[in-house]
């Protein structure tokens, strides 16, 4: 190998040199604490607030305690001018959506500015945001080439290796999770194989090429989507025969090669989020996705289904089905229509609670979260509505989606949506919500927790 790469892991393990990480959020700052026990690690980002935290040892999102900060090689900083003193640059930066869910690759291109207008002959950058495939080289790249002056093969490497992180999941870390790798060229990938080889216990998968690597990661997020909305589809589908969603799973478990796939909300910033980058790219290449893109509208209608179900179960409607409304062949599976039918004066006086409001069980982020979807359809039918969770930050919820977090339920009311599992919700027990709920109230148990309720009092899951 280049002689000059062949020295970069010496270098930086004798702290000649520095591995920057830029973009400090769920997947940089683990990653690189993780880094800083084995090299000098600087820290970039643009939010000064977080980087004030940092310092003080906290992790604004819950996700790292205190204790991983400690004995640590790592500064933080908001000044990208510090990448001088850095030759492996990992890029950590989001990928989210515009509002038409097209991609936005602003803090991608933001980002590489930084990096660009400090590169140096010998440098690494190493891309983990999730893109389409050819975003790297087509978009990155380019951009890095010209505020640098320098040539990408040449004058420096670039690579790609997807982070799988999972925000709430203690049991697969980065280190015991296998990490995909790839580079520009093999002496890229001879060099950064081994960097990430020094916190990825679980060791390092070479994929063949950027554009490999970048596929890797988009469909394992966009397998999950697909496989979640056939089971929302499927959902659908029983709730108008009268059939029990999980019962049918259960049963059809039993089979070897039946994938445990559930019903439920897909929101986040990746699962929700990813398929749209490659279905935009598709789009760029005249090929029209069909299953993704379906994916992605049967998923993203879930959380007003759920709204309309609830009001027309409290309405005492006489047809729960979410026939009516629903056109074959792409119209809204939510029966939306016979709802927005109901007499005004049914409506008055009801009371909703929604229990949890973030993306998902145990962690604190909201972005993207389509409990949002639910709150705001229940309101639309002038229901009062109360959302708690134990959390997400309030001031956040009300800036994004302007509706209110309160501290807690208050009273009885005439139905409980337990839209995301928190711990704290599921050691509440089946009691600890019912205690929740008027006579007679209408339980709605998003995720299926409780399913032994069913029958006890009045109760539906997805
Ligand atoms: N969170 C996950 O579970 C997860 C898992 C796998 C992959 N990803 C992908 O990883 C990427 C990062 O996601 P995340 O969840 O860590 O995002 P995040 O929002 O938690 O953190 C990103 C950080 O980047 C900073 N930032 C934005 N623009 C910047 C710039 N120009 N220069 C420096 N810093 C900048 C932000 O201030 C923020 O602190 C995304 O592409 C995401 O899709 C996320």
């Amino acid at each position: 190998m280049d002689r000059n790469y062949m020295e970069l892991l010496d270098e930086l393990l004798e702290g000649r040199m520095k591995l920057a990480v830029v973009g400090l959020g769920y997947v940089g700052l683990p990653l690189a604490l993780e880094f800083a026990r084995f090299v000098d690690v600087v820290g970039v980002d643009v939010d000064e607030a977080l980087v004030a935290k940092l310092w003080q040892g906290v992790d604004p999102n819950g996700e790292i305690g205190g204790e991983s900060f400690v004995d640590r090689r790592i500064s933080f900083t908001t000044n990208p001018a510090e990448l001088k003193g850095a030759r492996f640059i990992v890029v950590a930066v989001p990928t989210p959506v515009d509002k038409h869910n097209k991609p936005d690759l602003s803090p991608l291109m933001g980002a590489t500015r930084s990096v660009g207008k400090y590169l140096k002959r010998g440098d690494v950058v190493v891309y983990e945001s999730t893109v389409y495939p050819g975003c790297t080289e087509e978009e990155c790249v380019p951009l890095l080439e010209s505020l640098s002056g320098l040539k990408c093969g040449v004058d420096f490497k670039v690579g790609y290796s997807p982070e799988r992180i999972n925000p709430g999941d203690t049991e697969h870390s980065l280190q015991n999770t296998v990490k995909i790798v790839s580079g520009c060229d093999d002496v890229a990938l001879g060099v950064i194989a081994p960097v990430y080889e020094l916190v990825v216990k679980a060791g390092v998968h070479r994929a063949p090429g950027m554009k490999v690597a970048e596929a890797a990661k988009i469909i394992e997020n966009t397998q999950r989507d697909v496989n979640i909305a056939l089971m929302n589809e499927l959902s659908i589908l029983f709730n108008r025969m009268g059939i029990n969603t999980y019962d049918v799973l259960k049963a059809a478990g039993t089979k070897w090669n039946f994938l445990p796939f559930t019903p439920g909300l897909v929101g986040g910033h990746c699962i929700g989020v990813d398929p749209y980058y490659l279905v935009h790219k598709a789009a760029a290449l005249k090929y029209h996705t069909q299953m993704v893109a379906s994916g992605r509208f049967v998923n993203d209608s879930m959380g007003g289904y759920i709204a309309k179900q609830t009001v027309k179960r409290l309405l005492g409607a006489s047809d729960v089905s979410g026939a009516a409304g629903v056109a074959p062949g792409g119209a809204s599976p939510d029966g939306g229509a016979a709802v927005a039918a109901a007499p005004a004066a049914h409506r008055a006086g009801l009371r909703v609670l929604v229990m949890g409001f973030t993306y998902k069980e145990n962690v604190s982020d909201i972005r993207n979260t389509r409990v949002a979807d639910i709150v705001h359809e229940l309101v639309s039918y002038n229901i009062s509505v109360d959302v708690v969770d134990p959390k997400a930050d309030a001031s956040e919820v009300m800036e994004e989606y302007g509706i209110t977090i309160t501290d807690s339920a208050s009273g009885r009311y005439d139905a409980v949506i337990l839209a995301v599992a928190h711990k704290e919700y599921r050691e509440m027990g089946a009691e600890g919500i019912s205690a929740l709920l008027e006579d007679g109230g209408l339980f709605v148990d998003v995720r299926g927790l409780f399913r032994e309720l069913e029958g006890k009092f009045r109760y539906w899951s997805l």
